[in-house]
């Protein structure tokens, strides 16, 4: 099947759908200039995501990991939304059921202007007390190392969701409820080998919905996928809506 019938079809499932479950990864802030976590430019002084990203990386060696955030937060703050995060802040308009769930914790689909949204990572712009739980928002660019609460002066981390935590059981129970209840699903720039994200094209699938991914690269989704198209998310998605 040529890409073109492809599109076709998914433009065909889109125009019918009445209710719409939008997954994104890294890949779609790729074109942003965002470095992806699994691509080459996504490491940082030879550290892996799965290095720094957890709990215990953050025990032993805090000032490390907000070093790494720090060079994330520069990175990010001089980024805009790219065709990809525009084209799905306007789909959002046109359903009534629609959800759309990013992995990014760079906050560009809610500078786009999508509202119906789950950050199920985070944001990296939120803050949070490790003792208190105090949860603020901090945009400083560099943030002071170690940062400390404004309410209890202990040590600031991350507000954002790291291997071997769980997601925020809201975040959780609306993804699952949009999936489960999708006719249509877009599975967009995402490795699809971080759970529980990585199961949700299949919850999907399961559910009914036909189910799409669009990736620069095959991915392990793409074996159940019912339509996959190749390239880069800020080309492809605006095509989606026009018809
Ligand atoms: P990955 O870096 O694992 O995967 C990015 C995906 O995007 C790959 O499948 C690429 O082929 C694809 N890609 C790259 N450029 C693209 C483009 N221009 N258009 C379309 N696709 C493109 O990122 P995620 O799947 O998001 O977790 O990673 C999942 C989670 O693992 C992240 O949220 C992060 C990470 O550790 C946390 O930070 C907690």
């Amino acid at each position: 099947m040529g890409s073109g019938s492809t599109l076709d079809i998914i433009r065909t499932k889109l125009s019918l759908a009445r209710s719409v479950t939008v997954l994104t990864g890294a890949g779609i802030s790729a074109d942003s200039g965002v470095p992806t976590f699994r691509g080459t430019d996504g490491l940082w002084r030879n550290f892996r995501a799965e290095d720094l990203a957890t709990p215990e990386a953050f025990e032993r060696d805090p000032r490390l990991v907000w070093e790494w955030y720090n060079w994330r937060r520069e990175l990010i703050a001089t980024k805009r939304p790219n065709p990809a995060h525009d084209a799905l802040a306007q789909m959002e308009q046109r359903f009534d059921r629609f959800w759309l769930i990013t992995q990014n914790v760079d906050g560009l689909h809610r500078d786009a202007g999508s509202r119906k949204l789950s950050e199920i990572h985070g944001n990296i712009w939120m803050v949070r007390c490790t003792q208190c739980g105090r949860v603020a928002e901090n945009r400083d660019v560099p943030i002071a190392i170690l940062p400390s609460c404004a309410s209890c002066g202990e040590l600031l981390r991350p507000h954002i969701v790291w291997f071997g935590e769980s997601l925020a059981a809201e975040d959780l129970q609306r993804s699952d409820a949009a999936l489960q209840t999708s006719d249509l699903c877009l599975i967009i720039g995402t490795s699809g080998l971080v759970y529980p994200a990585a199961g949700f094209a299949s919850i999907a699938k399961q559910a009914g919905a036909f189910v799409v991914e669009i990736n620069l690269d095959p991915t392990p989704h793409s074996g159940i996928v019912d339509a996959a198209l190749q390239g880069r998310a800020k080309d492809l998605v605006p095509l989606l809506l026009q018809t």
